[in-house]
């Protein structure tokens, strides 16, 4: 996707020195775009802990290449298999939600585990951590391509009339390494000239849909307007939202759908209303061993500083100011989970299915252990 013109991509090797990842700080977006360099696996912890990169796809993408990381670094260590070994726990640890981030240390581990040479590791590791980031790309333009026909059906029933579209928290490009999970049907459909509208939710309290969202969508020239989280229910009610897609963070394998605190109250209106509920949701943010996400699914507690404090700027510099009272109590969930009843579908890079065991099984029946199930 574009800034200013520009081709990037979330995440990738500094060109003139291979031992340096580099990534976008989204702590700074939307008033400062920063390019951070990360040198070692604990600046990749960091970066996935304090959010410079987030979004599950992102977050398997910097986990793999914070493997990359740590085998660079174990070749100079007593025990590089030891050393590997600690530095996944450790990053595998660094958030609990988002299934990518284990996949993703599992499979490094699995290419990286079985060779011993130093520099061929490091080979391996930087051919594993690349393939998972081309591979992210196709997936989310595959999401794009089954989405699209959702919205082109949309658009032929309103006579080519703007298809409005709700969106919750940053499943874009920022959350991926390109296209978006959610984004990529609606990127593909502006480029292919079908009128659409996003409507962005803010996302309290990190604001990733008015932060990295809108910011997106205004680098793209897609036509959208930031909406505060309590509106979706009242725009639906009013016939304002043709369409619901939502990112996800981990979807159990009967379709329970973790993703950003809101998402679910989101659904239950769409729910009422008759609105369309659609999940994008890329097979690497699937949990295939779990069959029971509303009660399974970890979800993250994080610091009460977040809904305290809230960042922007007065122009001239970034500002954090105090939004609660010093003494108040605060609690932050950052993720809740949708029943897969409240789902209409998940779009999958294998095209569009029910939120459920059956539904995923006829589009993924590999991935089910013994005999399809
Ligand atoms: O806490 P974050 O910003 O990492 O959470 C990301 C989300 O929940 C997004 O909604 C997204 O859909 C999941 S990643 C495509």
């Amino acid at each position: 996707m574009n800034v200013n013109g520009e081709h990037y991509e979330t995440i990738w090797q500094k060109p003139d020195d291979g031992a340096v990842v580099q990534i976008i700080d989204q702590r700074a977006l939307p008033h400062r775009f920063l390019i951070e360099d990360l040198t070692n696996y604990q600046q990749g912890i960091h970066a996935i802990r304090d959010m410079a990169v987030r979004g599950a796809p992102l977050i398997g993408a910097t986990a793999a290449w914070s493997i990359y990381l740590a085998a660079l670094e174990a070749q100079h260590t007593d025990n590089p298999d030891l050393f590997l070994a600690d530095a996944a726990r450790e990053i595998a640890d660094a958030r609990p939600t988002a299934v990518n981030l284990q996949w993703a240390v599992d499979r490094m581990l699995g290419v990286v585990m079985e060779i011993q040479d130093p520099s061929r590791r490091i080979e391996m590791a930087h051919n594993e951590a690349k393939a998972i980031c081309t591979e992210d790309v196709h997936c989310c333009r595959q999401i794009g391509d089954h989405g699209l026909e959702l919205i082109t059906a949309l658009s032929d029933e309103k006579q080519g009339a703007p298809v409005n579209i709700l969106t919750h928290c940053n499943a874009g490009w920022l959350a991926t390494i390109d296209w978006g999970t959610a984004t990529a049907p609606i990127y593909l459909a502006h480029e292919r000239g079908i009128a659409v509208h996003v409507w962005v939710d803010e996302t309290r309290p990190r604001n990733q849909g008015s932060q990295l969202t809108a910011w997106e969508l205004a680098e793209h020239g897609v036509p959208h307007t930031v909406v505060v989280d309590n509106v979706g229910g009242h725009l639906m009610q009013n016939g304002q939202v043709d369409l619901c897609i939502t990112g996800t963070d981990r979807t159990s394998r009967n379709g329970d759908v973790a993703n950003k605190i809101g998402t679910y109250l989101k659904a239950l209106a769409a729910k009422d209303n008759g609105v369309p509920f659609y999940v994008a949701a890329p097979s690497t943010s699937i949990d295939w061993t779990m069959t029971d996400g509303r009660n399974q699914i970890p979800i993250e507690e994080r610091s009460d500083e977040e809904v305290k404090f809230i960042n922007g700027t007065d122009g001239d510099r970034i500002r954090r100011v105090r939004i609660v009272p010093e003494n108040s109590a605060v609690k932050n969930y950052a993720f809740d989970v949708t029943p897969a009843r409240l789902v209409t579908g998940l779009i999958t890079e294998r095209g569009v299915c029910v939120a459920s065991e059956t539904g995923l099984l006829e589009l993924f029946p590999d991935k089910f252990p013994v005999h399809g199930r």
